[in-house]
């Protein structure tokens, strides 16, 4: 498969850019008399995701990223997650933001969150674009999502599948051969 494959469209630019405003707009709300935010962005996936989101806040924001992987095929398989790259800035008595692009087991957001409540910040929360609930094995909560999605992959607008399509601009499926 390569990026001149065109996946079907699951989530259109104008849906993600719509949804996108409402997250924004609901997140400025919350954090108004909150003083600075720091947004995490949860590198590779969230990086489009985390640009367009930052851009729409009303509310004063540092940004930060950390790069997380997960062992196995499709990248989420075994459920062992690693720390690639750390946060620059110090978190504590911080507002944490966590931006995730896709929630599927959960394991991921349950280690980063673990990771980082050990540095206490003032507080911690999660938005994440997509979710899908039927895959999902631990408890983690996401106060800021974007879309439910159904047991599918997606690529596009940050994912990916084998580094492929990060840079679509919507969200798409793709149905690899022996994934699942
Ligand atoms: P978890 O299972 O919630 O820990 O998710 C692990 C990671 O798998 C996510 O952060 C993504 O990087 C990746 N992932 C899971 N589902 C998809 C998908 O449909 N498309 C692209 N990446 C995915
Ligand atoms: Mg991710």
């Amino acid at each position: 498969m390569s990026d001149s494959d065109h996946p079907r469209v699951l989530i259109s630019e104008e849906q993600i850019r719509d949804r996108i405003k409402e997250l924004a707009r609901q997140i400025s709300l919350d954090y108004a008399d909150k003083g600075e935010l720091t947004l995490v962005g949860v590198l590779k996936g969230a990086f489009m995701f985390l640009a367009d989101l930052s851009r729409e806040l009303t509310v004063p924001r540092l940004i930060d990223f950390i790069a997380l992987s997960s062992y196995g095929r499709g990248g989420a398989e075994s459920g062992a997650v690693r720390l690639l790259m750390d946060v620059r800035e110090s978190l504590e008595g911080r507002h944490v933001l966590i931006v995730e692009d896709i929630v599927d087991t959960g394991r991921t957001l349950r280690y980063l969150t673990g990771l980082l409540e050990a540095r206490a910040p003032a507080s911690i929360r999660t938005c994440a674009l997509v979710r899908k609930q039927a895959r999902q094995e631990v408890e983690v909560s996401i106060e800021y999502l974007g879309f439910d999605i159904p047991d599918v992959w997606v690529v596009g607008y940050g994912l990916d599948y084998a580094e492929q399509h990060r840079t679509l601009p919507y969200i798409g499926v793709v149905e690899p051969d022996g994934l699942r």
